[in-house]
């Protein structure tokens, strides 16, 4: 197995197997921090800056939650808009990526431009972490959503997996990746104008994933164990921020989970991820059944990073 130490986290596409399970197996080594709502100092030295142009709720606060209770530092900014990358002089990630590898140990970025984090790594010797880069991929959002699926249902293997919304998503593109190294079945439902694009699966057949389309959720979610939701009423990822104008349209049933389709055709033991933010494709009386674990799954968020943090700080091995 490749240590973690000093690398940069960009994408799953080349996880093995094992390195899955270190990340998880060092995430309940530090998960009573969490847990206890205490602060620890394992990174007492060490300072993490958030690099992020793009809006976010959970992804930059859980990793600057991560970041504080292993005791760290943390900086950043949330907007660009109040960098020098964001205004007249639109500096380069190259000049600013030789510039921000000096303020601090480790590096999170989100960026609306896919491939932007393995640019700002090139131009920066410690570790960077992909956080979400325009469509491309979101490894630290699924290795959150793999290590909530262990925590629940005790196995990565022998499950499968529907996958529903927009597949351009970077979420769907790093869990199809995942799903690679796991005795896992993936069922893909999107509208058409949202199916995998043809790249991409040549991509998935090199890798041996084992997926197939469907048409609607009603036909299929019988035969899930993990419902894993994106939203096809969809922002623009490509772009730095999308404000709403006027009424947005709504989630066909096809693409859609409720509380009666889950009582009527999910299996008993099936339950639902949701890297929110949702639209109406999740309406709102599914929080209270059995299936839903997507409020676990945000608070997971911080644990996964705390894993992360020490793995690519040398603080774990
Ligand atoms: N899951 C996720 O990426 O959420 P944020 O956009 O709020 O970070």
């Amino acid at each position: 197995m490749r240590s973690f130490l000093g690398r940069d986290i960009l994408t799953l596409k080349d996880f093995s197997r094992e390195e899955y399970f270190r990340i998880f197996e060092v995430a309940n080594d530090l998960r009573h921090h969490a847990r206890d709502r205490r602060n620890g100092d394992l990174l007492k030295d060490k300072t993490l800056l958030t690099a992020f142009y793009q809006p976010s709720t959970r992804t930059r606060l859980s990793t600057e939650a991560a970041m504080h209770r292993l005791g760290g530092h943390v900086l950043g900014f949330s907007d660009a808009k109040m960098t020098r990358a964001g205004d007249f002089y639109q500096e380069s990630l190259k000049d600013t990526f030789r510039m921000l590898e000096s303020y601090a140990d480790v590096i999170a970025i989100r960026h609306f431009t896919e491939g932007a984090p393995a640019e700002a790594a090139k131009w920066s010797s410690v570790p960077i972490i992909n956080c979400g880069d325009g469509w491309g991929q979101h490894p630290t959002q699924v290795l959150t959503d793999l290590y909530t699926i262990l925590l629940e249902r005790g196995t990565l293997d022998g499950l499968t997996y529907l996958l529903v919304g927009d597949m351009r998503m970077r979420t769907m593109h790093s869990i199809l990746h995942a799903l690679g190294q796991f005795d896992a079945e993936a069922i893909v439902v999107s509208p058409p104008d949202m199916s995998l694009e043809p790249a991409f699966k040549a991509e998935l057949d090199a890798m041996s994933v084992a997926y197939r389309e469907a048409e609607s959720v009603p036909d299929v979610i019988g035969e899930a164990d993990i419902i894993y939701m994106e939203p096809v009423v969809q922002a623009d990822y490509t772009q730095s921020r999308v404000e709403r104008g006027g009424e947005v349209g709504l989630t066909p049933p096809a693409y859609q989970v409720t509380a009666e389709l889950m009582r009527t055709k999910a299996k008993r033991s099936s339950i639902i991820l949701h890297s929110l933010p949702r639209m109406d494709e999740l309406t709102l009386d599914v929080d209270e059944t059995r299936h839903q674990r997507y409020w676990v799954e945000a608070a997971n968020g911080v644990v996964l990073r705390m894993a992360l943090l020490a793995l690519v700080l040398g603080a774990a091995e």
